[in-house]
């Protein structure tokens, strides 16, 4: 069943320093989204902390939150019909190496961990992770 549907979607410190900004976001254009709202912010690092809790336990989390905070963010709320599920097939795996042909991680990922591009990977998560932002 299809259903509109919003979506958290980051441009992450590595594209933003490449000025992909532009390129990304037609991307997401040309494959149907609307980008309902945006903002570029720097985030500290106790902000990637809640905004990552889910991987604490992950060795990776450290230097994941580190990086989310290392320099600006483009930080989107995407809308199309299961814009949760479209947005995580346009991205392409977490790893640019398996990312399929076509997608953004794919095109610009530099490695797992400068992967350009974070999505939600859930409707329910979308939605906090869309509060976490933009709810003031
Ligand atoms: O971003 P995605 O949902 O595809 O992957 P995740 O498993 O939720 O991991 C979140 C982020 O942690 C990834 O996008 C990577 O940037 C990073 N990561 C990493 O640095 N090393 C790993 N082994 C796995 C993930
Ligand atoms: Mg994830």
């Amino acid at each position: 069943m299809s259903k509109i549907e919003q979506t958290l979607s980051i441009i992450k410190p590595d594209a933003v320093e490449r000025s992909l900004e532009n390129e990304i976001k037609e991307i997401f254009v040309t494959n149907g989204f609307s980008i309902l709202k945006e903002k570029k912010i720097q985030i500290e690092k106790s902000e990637a902390e809640k905004f990552y809790k889910v991987h604490e336990t992950k060795p990776f989390y450290n230097d994941l939150c580190e990086y989310l905070s290392s320099g600006p963010i483009l930080v989107m709320v995407l809308e199309k019909e299961n814009a949760v599920l479209g947005n995580r097939k346009l991205m392409g795996a977490t790893n640019p190496k398996d990312a399929e042909e076509g997608t953004i991680r794919k095109k610009y990922g530099i490695s797992i961990d400068k992967n350009s591009v974070h999505g939600s990977d859930s409707s329910d998560n979308a939605k906090s992770e869309i509060d976490f932002f933009f709810e003031d």
